[in-house]
């Protein structure tokens, strides 16, 4: 990790390394799902690289924009009044034809015939680990801006659009304890994470949930069958479970029939709240994290740095090589299970 690298150049440094004009032009693009506060991070690179005195272009749809060659010079007005929006102006898309060297060959040489010697790639780990590929080959140099609302990548302690999505799953999730208590039910509640469970994790704490089931752990449902008719027993009132898509259980339904099975006195109902936790106005700190990795992943290109991801780790900027940032993910501690066991007795 490169953590803290940049700290030793300083604004003075900057301007003399912008005379020589190492890098004059630059692309921002979104890619695979979006997230809430791509839009800040856009603006905030759009902006910074004007105030440098680059040229910036907006790539359109992801990757294929670069391989198709939709792309916009961007003005500092082409950001306006798009920081609180959900989404991404710039579109996104996941790319099969990037995978490809035909692909990545035309987007080559795209970049080249408009003079784009860098990029800023927001996005998730597919996105950067063709940007890995896309710079060892053609030597341009990619600064990836970690956008997933899965928090799934080593190297920061959040990724735009997690804590925009975790308040949009507990708001959700308060709603349906509402109705669940009111009619004694259990309610599985499923919510987004293909391979990660922080988004489970954090709403179902935040939420009072009585299991939480994740990727990360092993489910044992004979366990947790044990450890809600225990609280039956109690009368303790179970409304709510909350599991991650890519528990390895298999998802609310799956969980829910089991149940259904063993616990036949409850009423066990079903709910998967999906995009809607894509979706929305950014929260206050999404658009804080990505207005401050935009301004640093333009100052890496300018700097002359290439295949990093930006990240923030104990509120201070960290710079991850992008071999590193998509090998690795955030462990959970057991700590974290420790405290759910506590919480929910
Ligand atoms: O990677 C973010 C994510 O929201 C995952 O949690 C989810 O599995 C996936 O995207 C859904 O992708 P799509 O929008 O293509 O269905």
């Amino acid at each position: 990790m490169l953590k803290n690298k940049k700290k030793y150049l300083n604004f003075a440094l900057l301007f003399e390394i912008m005379k020589t004009k190492l890098i004059k032009t630059i692309g921002v693009l979104t890619s695979g799902g979006d997230a809430p506060g791509m839009n800040a991070a856009i603006r905030a690179v759009v902006r910074t690289g004007l105030s440098f005195g680059l040229e910036v272009y907006g790539v359109y749809r992801g990757y294929n924009g670069l391989i198709e060659n939709d792309m916009i010079k961007m003005e500092s007005k082409s950001v306006g009044n798009i920081i609180q929006r959900g989404g991404t102006i710039l579109k996104t898309a996941r790319s099969k034809e990037f995978m490809t060297k035909e692909g990545r060959q035309s987007a080559y040489e795209n970049l080249k015939a408009r003079g784009i010697e860098g990029l800023v790639i927001i996005g998730g780990d597919g996105s950067f680990k063709g940007a890995n590929i896309f710079s060892s080959e053609f030597n341009i140099p990619c600064i990836g801006i970690p956008g997933t609302i899965d928090k799934d990548m080593a190297g920061t302690d959040f990724t735009i659009g997690f804590d925009t999505a975790i308040n949009t799953a507990v708001s959700a999730i308060d709603k349906i304890r509402d109705t669940a208590d009111a009619h004694n039910r259990l309610f599985i509640v499923e919510v987004m994470g293909r391979d990660a469970g922080y988004i489970a994790l954090y709403s179902g704490i935040a939420t009072g949930a009585e299991n939480i089931l994740i990727p990360e752990n092993k489910t044992n449902i004979s366990r947790l069958i044990q450890d809600l008719s225990n609280k039956e027993k109690r009368q303790k009132a179970v409304n709510l479970i909350v599991v991650a898509e890519g528990d390895e259980y298999g998802g609310a339904n799956n969980v829910a029939e089991t149940l259904r099975a063993s616990m036949l006195t409850t009423e066990i109902k079903v709910c998967i709240l999906g995009h809607i936790q894509r979706g929305g106005s950014p929260s206050c700190l999404d658009r804080i994290i990505a207005s401050r990795m935009g301004f640093h992943a333009v100052e890496c290109l300018i700097f002359g740095f290439s295949n990093l991801m930006v990240g923030i780790v104990n509120n201070e900027m960290c710079f991850t090589p992008f071999e590193k940032a998509v090998k690795e993910t955030q462990t959970i501690s057991r700590d974290w299970f420790k405290l759910i066991k506590r919480l929910t007795r």
